[in-house]
């Protein structure tokens, strides 16, 4: 069981809009209760409301809702209202809002829109935490701190400038370190004295991979740091409940692993496009980002915000279909959810979210399909309470490195016309879920002992001593499977020398000697060599970059077929220690991914759940001490055939008559 001993079922609610229309106030909480709603998040953008002025506070409105809620047993995340401020305090202090990167400052408005460095930011924040903290730290219904909203963006004043220096002068101490690091003698670009360094931009310098990086890594280091000095004031009200930041689907603005020692529980707001186009490509895509998520703790997340029927900020607003909602929220807690909450309780009147979807649309009663649909929501979770809390067992991972890819994306490498880098994460992601097992999705920097199997695709920096985890992984009987453009810098962005991938050459058998980048439209062919280990027997396409490796012990299971480099290895397998180091040379695909992980799979002897899984039906576990939850979900179009065997499991929720309806859920339990 976790902290709330139930899985918590709510969302984003601003009753600070409806101030002067208590009888709303009251719908709000007989509805939720309707709805089996057991939680909300308040606060997030009622800095204004909550500050009038400066220095002049008005709680009591938080109080008395925060109260009622209470009465009727609804738990409340009160947030720290940072994320927006009001339009006083940002005239007042102009330092607090943001400059760009080609140094002009904004004007007052939108949100997100402020310094994490300014000293004044930061203590009208403390100021008001501090208050929040003392008189809500200790309510009975307050069961965690929602820090900010999606925290995101940089920062380029002058205070940020001074910052940004001083973390490099701690990082390097010596001006002909960074030098050095950044390889400033290219283009003339040396540097006298920590003083001269600037963040970049499209105005200057914006060439030096090394600054770009190391700026990346400021920015995450310094919404690391704002986020601390919110928990400590949170800390000096009095309050020690959990932490929890918000996090975006696929956003590479921000390291959430540098996160994991002030943030107590992961969480993330989905809003993915279903209906665009195939909803089973969509929910393996929504899968990986879930997977993502519970991986940075490795341990159940929430799931913060997700939208009851259309968002109003994609380019067209879809209702989401009946049955939509329901499957989409028990994928969450499929892979490790331990909530399912919405943006927002009740649609707001004006501005720029009027038509965002809603738990209480403009009508303002529960007789609506969206209504309905959220309270099988609720049902669904109160039937399967005693899943709440448990655990993820993945045997499987994929490395999927974001400062890696900070480094990738803006190297001029190979192919400035796209690397793919997340969709080819997503194939091996989707070769290994095809099998219906889980899949944790981590960075180098994880320890990976644990798995039987590790896929790091396109890792092209190596650093944190991933060489000697690699090594050691195969060594001790791993199967690590690296891809082309692989270990080819070190972490400031400087080529590693001597051959890549880097430190590797003998475990994986063979060196990379080349690259070649494909045009759009053009084509390989990986054909399979006759009595290869995996029984791999067919051809498959490849694109977009293909590798020339020579091998020196490892054996290719399949060459190339065209150019001038037909006949070279295209997939190597090299026996290394216990263990064995695969080499996939190009950009595959998908059905070489799926052969592959199941051959991979064969090859471990793993066990799994289901067998012959339908395309389109994803299975997922999670467990405790004693038991096993499988969850089967269809994310088809159409209902399909399943095969389960029913004398191993019990179904705990859902509908089974051989087939699973379209965008139906069936849960499974057996004893370990
Ligand atoms: C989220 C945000 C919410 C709301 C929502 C609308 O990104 O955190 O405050 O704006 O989007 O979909």
């Amino acid at each position: 069981m976790n902290m709330y001993k139930t899985f918590l079922h709510g969302g984003d609610y601003n009753p600070e809009q409806w101030l002067d229309s208590p009888e709303i106030l009251e719908k709000d909480i007989e509805y939720m209760k309707k709805a089996n709603i057991n939680e909300v998040t308040l606060g997030v953008f009622s800095w204004s409301v909550l500050e009038p002025e400066d220095g002049v506070y008005e709680f009591g409105w938080l109080e008395e809702i925060i109260n009622k809620l209470h009465k009727n047993n609804i738990k409340v995340m009160l947030a720290t209202p940072s994320a927006a401020r009001p339009k006083w305090l940002a005239d007042k202090y102009e330092e607090v809002l943001r400059v760009d990167e080609s140094r002009h400052r904004n004007l007052f408005g939108g949100r997100h829109n402020h310094c994490y460095t300014s000293p004044q930011y930061r203590r009208k924040v403390r100021e008001i935490n501090v208050r929040l903290s003392k008189t809500f730290g200790n309510h009975p219904a307050v069961i965690a701190w929602h820090i900010s909203n999606e925290l995101g963006g940089e920062c380029h004043c002058p205070l940020c400038q001074e910052a940004f220096k001083e973390w490099l002068r701690k990082k390097y101490k010596t001006i002909d370190a960074l030098n050095k690091a950044w390889a400033t003698t290219f283009w003339s670009h040396v540097y006298n004295d920590f003083s001269q360094v600037e963040s970049p931009s499209v105005r200057g310098e914006n060439g030096l991979h090394g600054l770009n990086l190391d700026w990346k890594r400021f920015v995450t280091d310094q919404t690391v740091d704002f986020v601390k000095a919110e928990k400590e004031a949170l800390l000096e009200g009095g309050s020690n409940l959990p932490i929890i930041i918000n996090m975006m689907y696929d956003y590479c603005g921000l390291n959430y692993f540098k996160f994991k020692d002030v943030v107590d529980i992961a969480s993330w707001d989905s809003y993915p496009t279903w209906h665009k186009g195939d909803d089973v490509e969509i929910a393996v895509d929504t899968a990986l980002q879930h997977d993502f998520i519970r991986s940075l703790f490795k341990k159940p997340f929430l799931l913060m915000e997700s939208c009851p029927s259309s968002t109003n900020w994609q380019s067209v607003s879809k209702l989401k279909r009946p049955g939509l909602l329901l499957a989409s929220s028990l994928q969450a807690i499929a892979h490790g959810s331990d909530s399912v909450q919405y943006f927002q309780i009740r649609q707001s009147r004006g501005s720029s979210e009027k038509f965002h979807g809603a738990v209480i649309d403009h009508y303002g009663k529960t007789d609506t399909r969206v209504f309905k649909e959220i309270c099988e929501v609720g049902d669904g979770l109160n039937k399967i309470e005693e899943i709440c809390g448990s655990k993820t067992n993945a045997k499987v991972a994929i490395i999927f490195d974001l400062e890696s890819r900070w480094a990738m994306e803006d190297a001029q490498g190979p192919r400035n016309k796209g690397l793919h880098y997340r969709d080819t994460v997503k194939k091996a992601y989707k070769g290994l879920r095809r099998l219906g097992l889980n899949v944790d999705i981590i960075n180098m920097e994880q320890e990976i002992d644990e798995y039987e199997i590790v896929f790091a695709p396109m890792l092209y920096m190596f650093r944190d001593g991933f060489e000697q985890k690699a090594r050691n992984y195969v060594e001790q009987g791993g199967s690590l499977v690296l891809s082309y453009w692989s270990g080819i810098v070190n972490e400031t962005d400087l080529c590693h020398l001597g051959g890549i991938p880097h430190q590797l050459l003998d475990v994986f058998g063979l060196r990379s000697t080349e690259i070649d980048g494909l045009y759009d439209g053009e084509y390989n062919y990986g054909v399979s060599v006759e009595n290869n280990h995996l029984n791999l027997n067919k051809t498959y396409r490849c694109e977009h970059l293909c590798d020339l490796v020579r091998e020196t012990t490892a054996t290719p299971l399949l060459t190339y077929q065209e150019d001038f480099y037909k006949g070279f290895p295209a997939l190597t397998c090299n026996t290394f220690g216990k263990g064995k180091a695969y080499y996939i040379c190009a950009d595959f695909e998908q059905q070489f991914y799926d052969d592959f992980c199941e051959k991979l799979v064969e090859e471990k002897e793993m066990q799994l759940e289901l067998l012959n899984i339908p395309r389109g039906v994803q299975v997922t576990t999670r467990e405790t001490d004693k038991d096993i939850y499988v969850f089967v979900q269809n994310f088809n179009k159409e209902a399909i055939t399943v095969d389960m065997p029913l004398n191993k499991y019990t179904i705990i929720y859902g509908n089974y008559d051989g087939t699973i309806q379209s965008f139906g859920t069936v849960i499974l339990k057996r004893n370990k």
